[in-house]
């Protein structure tokens, strides 16, 4: 068996290699990303396992399944960048890592709802300044606060629990509900009760048609003056221009973003200087000291890059042995 791993990063390589030496299979690892050019050299490999955030094209796949690859197995969670008809077309298996790390979106999420309530950037900037007064910026109480929880998978579900270690109220909305969640009653029934409710809206629903834009003029116009917003999920969820919008106005207290919409290209590149950065909305969002954005970088933990590459690799064994696997993806 020999598999074909596109877009390793410095960081995946030793993970990777230990599992090859393991299970003594080969793995060829590229840095290049599975496009139009590289797919090429994916010929006479058995499984291929990726990970990228630019979209995974029907020419790409076509290709990948003309070298007879019928098994992908993807390091990530989220499966929004992949052609589906042309996956079904060539009845090709998909495999996601749906829980290489909750713990690391979760905690990255809460640090930055705290750095927001504390005003800790606010207090930086004004201490590297040489202003140690107080005032104007008294900080909020996360225990006093009624926290909506959007999508309660493992991700949302390991946020709730550090929600509740900080005797917050919890509520949530899911279209599918957790049943010992449900028991604890902690849903609501609809969207708009969640949005009339929270004094923080926390995010952790996938990209699909139906959620595209789900936060935008009209909905935030049905939150609580003063909401918090956090987004580690997508970054399609938020009307960026609504946000800004509900920012300028004071609808929107803050907000903590480790997603964005057009982060494709931009997210995970040193640009030289602030100035650089190609994206004017980003900027506006992240020149504001009540709006903390990162970089995607909720997921990139020491644990859950050894989990992403060595699960991913541990799927794509099963898929090319069996034809499925634990963590197919149905496309
Ligand atoms: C995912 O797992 O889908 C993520 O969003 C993390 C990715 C940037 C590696």
């Amino acid at each position: 068996m020999k598999i074909i791993a596109y877009g390793i990063r410095d960081d995946e390589k030793p993970y990777l290699d230990q599992w090859s030496k393991d299970q003594n299979i080969e793995v060829k690892a590229v840095s290049e990303l599975l496009d139009e050019k590289s797919v090429d050299l994916a010929d006479g490999y058995d499984g291929a396992v990726v990970y990228q955030q630019k979209p995974y094209t029907a020419e790409v796949l076509d290709k990948l399944a003309s070298f007879g690859i019928k098994s992908l197995s993807l390091r990530n969670v989220g499966v929004d960048n992949i052609d589906a008809d042309a996956i079904k077309r060539n009845d090709i298996k998909v495999t996601n890592v749906p829980a290489y790390s909750p713990a690391a979106i979760a905690e990255l999420t809460i640090t930055q709802l705290m750095r927001l309530l504390r005003r800790t950037p606010v207090f930086d900037k004004k201490q590297a300044a040489g202003n140690l007064q107080w005032a104007p910026d008294i900080a909020d109480e996360l225990g006093h606060m009624t926290v909506g929880v959007v999508a309660t998978g493992r991700i949302g579900r390991a946020a709730m629990r550090i929600y509740e270690g900080f005797g917050a109220k919890v509520i949530a909305y899911d279209v599918y509900r957790n049943p010992e969640l449900e028991a604890k009653g902690i849903y609501v029934d609809s969207m708009d009760e969640l949005y009339a409710q929270a004094d923080v809206i926390s995010l952790h629903a996938p990209a699909t048609k139906e959620n595209e834009h789900m936060l935008n003029d009209e909905t935030f116009a049905k939150m609580k003056d003063g909401v918090w917003i956090l987004n580690p999920a997508r970054g399609a969820i938020i009307d960026t221009d609504a946000l800004i919008r509900a920012l300028d106005s004071g609808k929107v207290a803050g907000a903590a973003l480790d997603v964005y919409e057009n982060e494709v290209g931009i997210f995970n590149t040193d640009f030289g200087s602030f100035d650089a950065i190609p994206d004017e909305r980003l900027k506006n969002l992240m020149a504001r000291d009540n709006v903390l954005v990162t970089p995607h970088i909720a997921f990139y933990t020491k644990t859950a890059v050894k989990n992403m590459v060595q699960f991913a690799l541990n799927n794509n064994k099963q898929l090319i042995e069996t034809g499925t696997a634990d963590d197919i993806v149905e496309m």
